[in-house]
């Protein structure tokens, strides 16, 4: 029977933003995740490595439910995810940001307009100004306050992702989740987004799962990292447990940026 969204609440995660257990997810006979157990504290940056296909992103859109998953469970701050109703699963979402690997940013809304729709749906209470205020304090945050009335075909790849970011900062989330911020863009542009990816955490206090194949990116913003392999996790540690790491599947990771 469902219980409700206060009922759900477990309190078993004083520390732990997102808990996930024995999480398995398949497409028909593809085994994507088989047994993934994972936790995000408060505050951390959680950088998840993995080769092209291994789940990645199928792991954090399981995390808010755009992928239902097959077994396992995944408590979001206190609230079990398999258990919540369509309303408060929506309810849930407010308070977390999903940077897509896409960015898409709506192209026939200006910048405002494309910070101002989940603004308006999702706080409600604020008036006028507040709401122009906020949508200019992330277009600061992103160092684009000059971009409020452009359209996003005016706006280069690096400016779109930034764009991205303010949009999903715009709400206050307190978790957010990036799925590869830096892909596509160069390295000058990649490290100024892992800067503000570590001024977001800093500023709105947030806790933050980063997927990532760019290993300065890396560098720059994981507090702990984990890496996923055959569908579980295959490593986890700080940035110098991997650096220093002899596994050949690890080192083949960290070789890519030269170092
Ligand atoms: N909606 C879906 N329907 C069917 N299969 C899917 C779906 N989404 C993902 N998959 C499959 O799940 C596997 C993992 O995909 P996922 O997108 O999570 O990989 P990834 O680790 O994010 O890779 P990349 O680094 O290339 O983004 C792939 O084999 C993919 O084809
Ligand atoms: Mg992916």
């Amino acid at each position: 029977m469902y219980r409700g969204f206060e009922e759900t609440r477990g309190k078993e995660s004083a520390e732990s933003v997102v808990v996930i257990e024995n999480l398995k997810k398949s497409f028909g006979n593809e085994v994507v995740l088989s047994n993934v157990s994972l936790k995000l504290f408060q505050g951390e940056n959680l950088v998840v490595l993995g080769k092209s296909g291994s789940g990645k992103s199928v792991l954090i859109k399981c995390i808010v439910r755009l992928l239902a998953f097959d077994e396992g469970k995944i408590n979001v701050l206190g609230y079990n995810i398999g258990e919540l109703n369509n309303t408060d699963l929506g309810e849930l979402r407010k308070k977390v940001g999903f940077l897509f690997q896409s960015g898409a940013l709506y192209d026939s809304m200006t910048v405002r307009q494309n910070l101002e729709f989940p603004l308006l749906r999702i706080r409600k209470e604020l008036n006028r100004k507040e709401v122009d205020d906020k949508i200019l304090e992330a277009l600061e945050n992103v160092g684009l306050a000059d971009a409020l009335e452009k359209m996003p075909s005016q706006l280069s790849g690096g400016m779109r992702k930034r764009i991205s970011l303010a949009r999903t900062i715009v709400v206050d989330p307190s978790i957010m989740l990036y799925d590869e911020p830096t892909t596509g863009l160069d390295p000058v542009t990649s490290q100024e987004i892992s800067v503000l990816i570590n001024e977001v955490q800093k500023k709105y206090k947030t806790s933050s799962i980063i997927i990532t194949h760019d290993i300065e990116c890396a560098r720059k913003t994981a507090t702990r990292i984990v890496m996923l392999q055959d569908g579980a996790i295959y490593k986890e540690g700080s940035l110098t447990d991997f650096e220093k790491s002899d596994d050949a599947l690890i080192k083949a990771f960290f070789m890519q940026s030269g170092t």
